[in-house]
């Protein structure tokens, strides 16, 4: 059983530190590790060129344009039956950096997505993508904040988790962490992240979520998209939609149940997802093909040229 650590903080500092803290639990529990730091690697932005959605939608599997370390990263965690990331807040929310690779997830990694390409992939060439992408994998996150702007972290660490639908095991933000390291009960918390993601590998399809409860019940999120003028909320991990109520003075999130379907992070609400955004593109190719459409776009394009910097 492998867990792989990555560290998306400065070298030797903080996170690399707590990445090693749970590697260490990890390794207690019988799992083999690898650590890696983020910024030892060239990792770019992803530029929105679909070349992956348009890979999937006709059998060519699962590639991207970009030619960077992501897909050596990406190797790591397709081996990996487990992963652990450290990661420093930045803006309350997680680095850009690690943006930057939850980016880079999607749609490529995208487990609704790549259960329709392994589809296409099999009509059309015989043979399915690669079979680690559609495999189960435990992960978690630790994120460290300077302050206690930290309120946006839990959010994006999930969000990344969505795209493959990996099991979020730990989801846990450290604030007012910069000499963490000497404290004790919290480096015993982190190193208990350790012990719980290498436990929850051994048994991916028995492993549950070990965090603290959150709101949302199918998610654990405390992040919500509130509506101002009634009850109704939408999870902003998840996307089901509810109503927040007071209970014996306690937040809580209700929802019906067929909202489960809808889910972001179920398979059924991936699927539906994608199906919705090819009928969406469809719509939208067809749009392009119209005159009105292309002198639009004319317009905009010789209203004013992007100034670049002369090098
Ligand atoms: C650009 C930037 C933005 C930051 N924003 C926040 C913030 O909103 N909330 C917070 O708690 N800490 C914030 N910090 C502090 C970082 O979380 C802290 O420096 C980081 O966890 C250190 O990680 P390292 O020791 O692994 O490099 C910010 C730091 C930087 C450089």
């Amino acid at each position: 059983m492998k867990i792989l650590g990555i560290s998306a903080g400065s070298r030797n500092g903080n996170n690399d530190s707590m990445c090693k803290e749970a590697l260490m639990g990890a390794k207690e529990m019988g799992a083999e590790i690898e650590f890696v730091r983020l910024l030892d690697l060239d990792i770019k932005h992803c530029t929105g060129c679909n070349a992956c959605c348009k890979a999937q939608a006709t059998g060519r599997g699962n590639l991207c344009a970009l030619k960077d370390d992501f897909d050596w990263l990406l190797d790591k965690m397709l081996d990996a039956d487990g992963v652990v990331f450290s990661i420093p807040i930045f803006e309350k929310g997680a680095s850009g950096l690690f943006r930057t690779l939850t980016d880079r997830f999607g749609p490529r990694m995208d487990r609704g997505c790549n259960v329709e390409s392994d589809k296409n992939a099999r009509e059309k060439t015989g043979k399915g993508i690669d079979p680690r992408i559609l495999k189960d994998k435990v992960v978690s996150y630790i994120g460290l904040g300077g302050s206690d702007w930290t309120t946006r972290f839990q959010c994006d660490a999930a969000m990344q988790a969505m795209t493959p639908a990996w099991k979020v095991i730990d989801n846990d933000r450290f604030s007012w962490s910069t000499g963490i390291i000497m404290e004790d009960e919290r480096v015993k918390r982190v190193h208990q992240i350790g012990v719980n993601i290498a436990n929850a590998a051994k048994d991916i399809a028995n492993a549950s979520y070990q965090g603290e409860d959150g709101v949302c019940p199918h998610c654990h999120s405390r992040n919500f998209f509130l509506d101002g003028n009634s009850t109704h909320a939408i999870c902003c991990v998840c996307g089901i939609e509810g109503d927040v109520k007071i209970v014996d003075g306690k937040v809580k999130f209700e929802f019906p149940k067929e909202q489960l379907e809808h889910a972001h992070d179920s398979l059924s609400g991936k699927i539906l997802h994608c199906h919705d955004i090819g009928k969406n593109l469809a719509n939208t190719a067809n749009l392009k093909k119209s005159d009105e459409y292309k002198n639009r776009v004319e317009k905009y394009k010789n209203f004013i040229i992007a100034t670049k910097r002369e090098k």
